[in-house]
């Protein structure tokens, strides 16, 4: 991983009170936090962060036309196609437009329980990157989020050995597709169910970059996590 840097989003999404955000974030502002890292909050829960953290603040799916003060942008996370009925192709366009706005994007890729029972986890999630792929052509702000769905918020996390298979995949997917340059430059980061005791293992993973972090990323146990490559 020497080429890439560990890069974490935290995604606040609506959850957490008023005080579990003041707590996190003056747990984060206190914390000696690595510049890449993210914290994705939502609207002025996150404006408690000191300048040097609110550049890294981000948003899941919307105001894309905020550039000046949400650098990255959460696209295509399963609660949203699920529950918006967002198809590959409709977050494709929106990475794309993302982008063309001076947007730097995460990009939420992952198969159901279903599709791995069936043994499909990897056609699903190439399928998805090449919606996306098909439509950008610089890779350079993008970060790829692979999030099982049967791990998000189930604290059902997929093991260091399923993690490193399906990031590996899509490595050599855009080796093969996209340029190996690409490949080797992208970070491809893993969400579902990472906490503060798994992620140091899952971290070790030669083709894990990071983390997108649900639930624990509004807990203390978020520094471990983004200090989990270290
Ligand atoms: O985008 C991150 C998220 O969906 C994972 O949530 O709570 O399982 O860490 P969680």
């Amino acid at each position: 991983m020497a080429s890439r840097k560990f890069f974490v989003g935290g995604n606040w999404k609506c959850n957490g009170t008023g005080e579990d955000v003041k707590k996190i974030v003056t747990v984060l502002n206190q914390a000696e936090v690595p510049s890449e890292d993210v914290v994705a909050g939502q609207g002025a829960a996150a404006a408690g962060l000191r300048r040097r953290s609110a550049e890294l603040l981000g948003a899941q799916g919307r105001r894309l036309h905020r550039r000046d003060q949400v650098p990255w942008v959460i696209l295509g996370h399963s609660e949203r196609r699920a529950l918006l009925g967002e198809s590959s192709d409709f977050v494709a366009d929106k990475v794309a437009y993302a982008l063309t706005q001076g947007l730097k994007v995460i990009a939420c890729i992952g198969e159901t329980l279903e599709q791995r029972e069936a043994g499909t986890t990897m056609d699903v999630v190439a399928a998805q990157t090449k919606a996306i792929a098909e439509k950008i052509s610089d890779w350079t702000n993008i970060v790829l989020a692979y999030e099982p769905v049967w791990a998000i918020g189930t604290g059902k996390v997929a093991t260091p050995a399923q993690a490193q298979e399906v990031h590996d995949g899509l490595r050599k997917w855009l080796h093969s597709n996209v340029s190996p340059a690409v490949a080797e430059l992208t970070r491809i980061i893993y969400g579902g169910s990472v906490n503060g005791a798994n992620c140091k293992e899952l971290a070790a993973q030669p083709d894990v970059d990071g983390f997108l972090v649900g639930g624990a990323s509004l807990k203390p146990e978020f520094v471990d996590i983004i200090k989990s490559a270290t």
